[in-house]
């Protein structure tokens, strides 16, 4: 039985929790302080980081199908929200079936940038931006009143949760989304995923050459350093990226090059020569691997989009 007592861990807790394991990791949240944001905005123009350009060729193509799946006047509940463009793509698709657009994202790096441009390139949608942890129940504004829910989760963010992370986040949506929906209605659900494809691909779009991601990587020791108090030298450390294909997954790791020793929060973190820190797992789902993962979460497909080069996949996922 979880305490109810017991505080919320703080962040400083959530760090040295993650460096005292015997595989050391870092929360992934780190990632997105001012600087990994602007990085990750350079990741997403790199020549090998080919899943941006795949998405948005996919909605460029496909995206009034998936929007007419919209009930009329529909709420576009986007989670995760990064920026606008793959939003506005269905709301300007959708001809009109969208009444209002609510990007949705704890980082907020971006979030008050995303509803002013949308605000300003859609004068009469209401756009209703909601600062929170998606991974927890969410509370929508109440400014929607009886709107019907289309959720909208891109990016392949869902390949950054382990299955049964994702299978969770996905019964909390459909929970929320339920909540919400009309009676006769059924929740709708549509999430951009990353497709399984050759390794000599999927290696350089998480280790390019012009060393941006190896920047973004270790940029989170950074934010170690700023919230933790501690003296991680970033130079000692490199950007590693690596296939497990057992798991059907990219780990992003950090690796000491040195035996060290590091302060965090006043206690002694020891590093062997090669040891690693794993900051991030990209699950690469095949489309059938996905739909199941989907419907053990109690959802089922009612569609499903590729790219022209099969890069990229998006599912339409019915409660
Ligand atoms: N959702 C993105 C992905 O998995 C996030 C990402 C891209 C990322 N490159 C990264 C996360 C490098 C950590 C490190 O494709």
């Amino acid at each position: 039985m979880p305490d109810s007592h017991a505080p919320a861990p703080t962040v400083l807790d959530e760090i040295l929790s993650g460096l005292s394991a015997g595989q050391k990791t870092l929360p992934a949240k780190l990632f997105y302080d001012d600087a990994g944001c602007a990085l990750f905005g350079r990741i997403t123009e790199l020549p090998e980081y080919y899943v941006t350009r795949a998405e948005m060729a996919l909605l460029g193509r496909h995206a009034g199908e998936i929007a007419a799946h919209a009930p009329d006047g529909a709420a576009l509940v986007e989670y995760g929200a990064s920026d606008e463009a793959k939003g506005m793509a269905l709301v300007d698709s959708g001809r009109g079936a969208f009444s209002a657009y609510v990007p949705v994202d704890i980082a907020a790096c971006a979030l008050e940038a995303i509803a002013q441009r949308m605000r300003s390139s859609h004068p009469d949608l209401p756009v209703l931006p909601v600062q929170a942890d998606f991974l927890q129940a969410l509370a929508l504004p109440e400014q929607l009143g009886e709107r019907p829910l289309f959720g909208f989760f891109p990016g392949s963010t869902i390949g950054n949760f382990r299955p049964p992370m994702a299978r969770r986040f996905l019964g909390n949506v459909r929970d929320t989304l339920s909540v919400a929906s009309t009676p006769g209605s059924v929740p709708c659900l549509v999430v951009g995923t990353d497709l399984r494809k050759d390794k000599e691909r999927l290696i350089p779009a998480y280790d390019d050459a012009a060393g941006v991601t190896a920047a973004f990587n270790l940029n989170i020791l950074n934010h170690v350093n700023a919230v933790a108090g501690a003296d991680f030298d970033p130079s000692r450390f490199r950007h590693r990226a690596i296939w497990n294909a057992h798991e059907g997954r990219i780990e992003m790791h950090l690796e000491s090059t040195v035996a060290q020793t590091v302060t965090v929060g006043g206690r002694p973190i020891a590093f062997r020569a090669n040891e690693t820190i794993h900051t991030e797992d990209s699950y690469k789902h095949t489309r059938e691997g996905f739909a199941a993962l989907a419907l053990s979460a109690g959802w089922r497909s009612g569609g499903f989009w590729t790219d022209p080069e099969s890069l990229f996949g998006m599912h339409l996922l019915l409660g």
